[in-house]
């Protein structure tokens, strides 16, 4: 009887078909714009070396110990989010997972707006390949005026909105799993093609040295709040994302492998794309400092012509490589509004296509605010409530980075590393194959003392000494 229940209730609620299923979806939401957009644009601005070796430490110190600890809690109570947080620690716990509902909300309504980039650019890119990229062409003007109009933000974001609730109301395993199972086997094949293409370019080297050579000279407090923020960032860590993926999970399957493999995976490819960027980069003489003054366009602006005149192969790679960054943004809209949708069907009895259709589109109506922020609509590019941070856009990103996903994580290390019995965790961790007592006492510890600690200290920083690192 209690067979049949459980089982009406899994089918209902939908499972991955296996691990592998759930691994390359998991992979999917953490790889993103976070890689192949920020990642590469901090390292630069750090200097490098030094900045990524504290990256490192940090994704092994603390986003690890959290990736495990959010899927165990979605796959032990097999509820998104605010259920899984309520019945997991009690009742109050939910604000956690209504936090991350809310972070889920933000980030997904700004990060729209640069996938929507990355569709404008690869149709460009088609059209250079086809036709010559125009010589003299400054693509620096040519990103400011595109980001400035507002209506064509607004549709470009709009596809993408339309294209990840598509997948969202096709459900977990005809939606969400079968959508990574096709698009992360292309976006390593291109990822690993512009890798070898870059290899070969005569900049690799010093672009290797610069990645890899710790000079800590040039790292200060603030680029290693940055590295911990972004940590998070990259693993969709610390809003119940991996909480809500986690309670796809069948009870057989490991959660200490599968985490082993997403955190292994996402690293990877973050570290690929910052070769690849700084490759090119390095290449060419000057273009270093040009680059500096617009770390963040590096993408939209530095790179598209370096396409055409440097990269070997760069016709047939720079259309792949714009498609790449789109294929991996989807990937992660798909798990932050499924977050959001999960919580409406879970909470509110409402049923997934219906969900997902309120949801999307309630986050849309922000995402136009944000679409408009560039300089499309005057009210939403100068609003500013933290300083310096004009415009809808750099607002929320800001909120969410510094703001949810650290207190997020925060009480999340907090309530599983002293809130949780040690037989619960334990033997969550243990289905799917026994980890060693040291391997589990290793996990417990770094939950326990080293996690909160390291994430603390950010809040701390943020708060009472103003450091941004968003
Ligand atoms: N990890 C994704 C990236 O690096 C972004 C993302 C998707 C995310 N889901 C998330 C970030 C949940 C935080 C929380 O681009």
């Amino acid at each position: 009887m209690e067979g049949e229940v459980s089982k009406a209730q899994t089918t209902a609620r939908g499972q991955w078909t296996s691990n592998l299923g759930f691994v390359l979806a998991a992979t999917g939401s953490a790889i993103g714009l976070g890689n192949l957009w920020k990642f590469p644009f901090i390292t630069w601005d750090n200097r490098g070396g030094a900045f990524v070796l504290v990256y490192l430490i940090c994704i092994i110190a603390v986003g690890l110990p959290i990736m495990m600890a959010e899927i165990l809690i979605g796959r032990k109570t097999q509820k998104s989010a605010v259920g899984a947080m309520k019945e997991a620690f009690g009742p109050r716990w939910g604000l956690v997972g209504a936090i991350g509902v809310l972070a889920g909300f933000v980030i997904l309504s700004y990060y729209a707006v640069i996938a929507g980039w990355s569709l404008y650019y690869f149709g460009k890119a088609l059209g250079w390949s086809a036709s010559g990229f125009p010589s003299g062409l400054r693509l620096g003007d040519e990103f400011t005026s595109f980001a400035a109009r507002g209506g064509l933000q607004v549709i470009l974001s709009g596809l993408f909105m339309a294209a990840t609730m598509s997948v969202v109301w096709s459900g977990i395993k005809g939606g969400i799993e079968r959508t990574a199972r096709i698009l992360l086997p292309i976006l390593f094949g291109i990822l690993v093609l512009l890798f070898l293409s870059a290899l070969s370019m005569e900049g690799s080297s010093e672009a290797l040295a610069f990645i890899f050579r710790p000079n800590f000279s040039s790292l200060g407090p603030d680029g290693i709040l940055e590295a911990l923020g972004h940590a998070f960032f990259t693993l969709s860590l610390g809003m119940g994302a991996m909480i809500t993926y986690g309670s796809y999970v069948a009870k057989k399957q490991s959660i200490v492998k599968a985490s082993g493999m997403i955190v292994l995976l996402d690293t990877l490819i973050a570290l690929f794309a910052t070769v690849i960027m700084f490759s090119v980069i390095f290449s060419v003489p000057g273009m270093e400092e040009q680059v500096g003054g617009s770390t963040v366009g590096m993408l939209f602006i530095s790179l598209p012509e370096l396409f055409y005149t440097t990269v070997p192969f760069g016709r047939v790679l720079a259309p792949a490589f714009y498609i790449l960054v789109a294929f991996a943004a989807l990937t992660s809209t798909i798990s932050l509004l499924e977050v959001v949708a999960a919580y409406v069907i879970d909470e509110h009895g409402v049923e997934r296509k219906k969900a997902t259709l309120m949801t999307g589109g309630a986050i849309f109506l922000v995402t136009v605010m944000c679409a408009m922020s560039f300089g499309g609509w005057g009210a939403a590019s100068n609003f500013e409530l933290f300083e310096g941070k004009t415009g809808v856009f750099g607002t929320l990103d800001h909120l969410a980075s510094n703001w949810l996903l650290p207190v997020g994580g925060f009480l999340i290390t907090l309530a599983t590393g002293w809130f949780m019995t040690r037989e619960d965790s334990e033997s969550e961790l243990a289905a799917g194959g026994t980890p060693s007592w040291y391997k589990y006492g290793a996990w417990r510890f770094f939950i326990r003392y080293v996690a909160p600690v390291s994430v603390g200290a950010i809040l701390v920083a943020v708060g009472f000494f103003g450091v941004d690192f968003s």
